[in-house]
């Protein structure tokens, strides 16, 4: 593997493009190919078996492009399918659950809240990991079916939107000093759930990245050229809703998406 090969990003969706954002900011030399599995998401809200299954097509296709290494942005993916997939792959492989971990361990927090899928908040991994390393942070798990399609569908197109996320913010606890969006869709609305909380909201993502940067670092696999590197997205399902959305998301225009059948890919 070379240094100026890409790096590949897995997401369900939308999301993990808040993760590539921070991405791009620490290290924009390097190219980027984003795989968002828009035809099969949510994955909150299915089995580890199918999370798993689709998560190593999309790892394949990365490895097919020749990325040097992987980061599985979504949470849900993450949990399911990160072990699994390193088992299937020799290139380095980072997912975002650790980063939020340990933002919540050295932020010296007695309380706090996570706001994620219904997958991730069954499996119990955030609090888990939190507790194994502090057993006095008390964790409050709030699994959040509704919003992941939402913001997937576009969030200002729902017209009981305030409602439903009032609904999840009621589950958070009052006492909780701080917020993790232990999704990677949630970023979106990091504003309206701003609104509804008055304690710390913690963001994995530029966290991840920094793994990102020390793993590629450790492997000497650092790009070294330094003009701007380039990005490209794939999806599973339609191009155009997920350009739009991204580019809004990016303040950027012109990205370069593509549709992908992944089922279809031969070795
Ligand atoms: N965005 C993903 C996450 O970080 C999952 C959303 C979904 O597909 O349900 O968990």
């Amino acid at each position: 593997m070379v240094r100026s090969c890409s790096i590949g990003v897995l997401d369900s969706g939308l999301g993990g493009v808040s993760v590539l954002k921070s991405l791009v900011k620490l290290m924009p030399n390097e190219d980027i190919i984003y795989v968002g599995d828009t035809k099969n998401i949510p994955y909150g809200g299915r089995t580890k078996e199918e999370i798993r299954k689709f998560a190593l097509r999309i790892v394949e296709f990365l490895i097919l492009n020749k990325c040097k290494m992987i980061v599985v942005a979504c949470n849900t993916a993450s949990i399911a399918a990160l072990d699994y997939l390193k088992g299937h792959c020799n290139i380095p492989i980072v997912g975002i659950i650790d980063a939020g971990v340990e933002i919540v361990l050295d932020g010296g927090y007695k309380e706090v809240s996570v706001l994620c899928t219904p997958f991730t908040a069954k499996s119990g991994d955030h609090k888990r990991k939190i507790n194994n390393k502090n057993k006095k942070i008390k964790v409050n798990v709030i699994g959040c079916e509704l919003l992941c399609p939402m913001i997937e569908k576009g969030w200002e197109t729902i017209e009981n939107r305030d409602d439903i996320l009032d609904e999840y913010m009621s589950h958070v606890s009052k006492t909780s000093e701080a917020l993790l969006l232990a999704c990677t869709h949630y970023p979106f609305i990091k504003e309206e759930i701003r609104k509804k909380f008055s304690g710390e909201i913690i963001v994995p993502s530029d966290e991840c990245v920094r793994e990102v940067y020390r793993t590629l670092r450790e492997n000497s696999l650092l790009n070294e050229n330094k003009k701007k590197g380039n990005v490209e997205f794939y999806v599973t399902g339609d191009v155009n809703s997920f350009k739009d959305k991204a580019e809004k998301f990016l303040k950027q225009k012109n990205l370069e998406v593509y549709k992908v059948n992944l089922t279809d890919i031969k070795k």
